[in-house]
């Protein structure tokens, strides 16, 4: 595992968006697994100034998200979908047809989790996995206490996750209460990883990931198994592993 040292969020921001590019460069059609979230914004903001100044082309590049809500359109703002097309599709030369994020609008769960698998399978895997990390280290929607061995699967949101998203709808029967995931197994499964981290917020979940033990209670603890990581995570977010004289 590699960790690179980022001075703040934008040192972060444009030495993930580095790595990235430079996958990129080296296989234009590569898959890259890509992440919502606030943590990854700049990332994306990069990337589209590369493609502006003519360094970076997508017109090959396939791209798979991590998850979706159920229930929820592409047209929703508060889809992922939405999320992915304002923060950067819509700004580079990607092809639509080949971005995926889990079909929000598919009632079976068992369908639409296959379906993703498949849709992964079918482009030759993920060479990149973007991947933020929540504070209780959970990844995608892979909250503590999950299984290591699951792929694609439906998640019920914690009862705190509804309340906070309930702001954002206009009635509570719009929020999402389930949301589809990749699994840990396909995470793993991602030829390298580039998890990037921001905030004191994240520290504490960072040293448990990187340091402690490899535990489902801990989701992120599993990258320690994975031979290609690589986290970039600002002073903020490294605090406690400096503290503890890890780094
Ligand atoms: P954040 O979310 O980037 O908005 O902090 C990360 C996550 O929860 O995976």
């Amino acid at each position: 595992m590699r960790i690179i040292k980022a001075k703040d969020y934008d040192d972060m921001s444009r030495k993930a968006a580095n790595i990235m590019a430079s996958v990129i460069t080296l296989d234009p059609s590569c898959t890259l697994g890509l992440a919502t979230g606030s943590t990854p914004i700049g990332l994306y903001k990069n990337l589209i100034a590369a493609y502006e100044n003519g360094n970076l082309d997508f017109s090959k590049v396939h791209s798979i998200n991590l998850d979706e809500y159920k229930g929820l359109s592409g047209d929703n703002d508060q889809s992922y979908r939405y999320f992915m097309n304002a923060n950067l599709f819509d700004h580079v030369n990607i092809d639509k047809n080949k971005t995926y994020v889990p079909n929000g609008l598919e009632e079976d769960s068992d369908k639409a989790c296959a379906d993703y698998n498949e849709i992964i399978r079918s482009v030759g895997g993920i060479d990149i996995q973007l991947l933020g990390i929540g504070g209780n280290g959970h990844i995608g929607f892979n909250e503590p206490g999950e299984a290591f061995e699951k792929e694609t699967h439906c998640v019920d949101l914690t009862e705190s996750t509804i309340k906070a998203n309930a702001r954002f709808f206009e009635s509570m029967y719009e929020v999402p209460k389930q949301a589809y995931t990749m699994g840990i197994k396909n995470i793993m499964a991602a030829k390298k990883i580039l998890l990037v981290a921001t905030g004191s917020a994240k520290a504490d979940a960072l040293y448990k990931s990187l340091y402690g033990p490899i535990t489902p209670n801990v989701p992120a603890s599993i990258l320690q198994l994975h031979q290609d990581v690589t986290v970039v995570a600002d002073e903020d977010a490294l605090s406690l592993i400096k503290e503890k004289g890890l780094l």
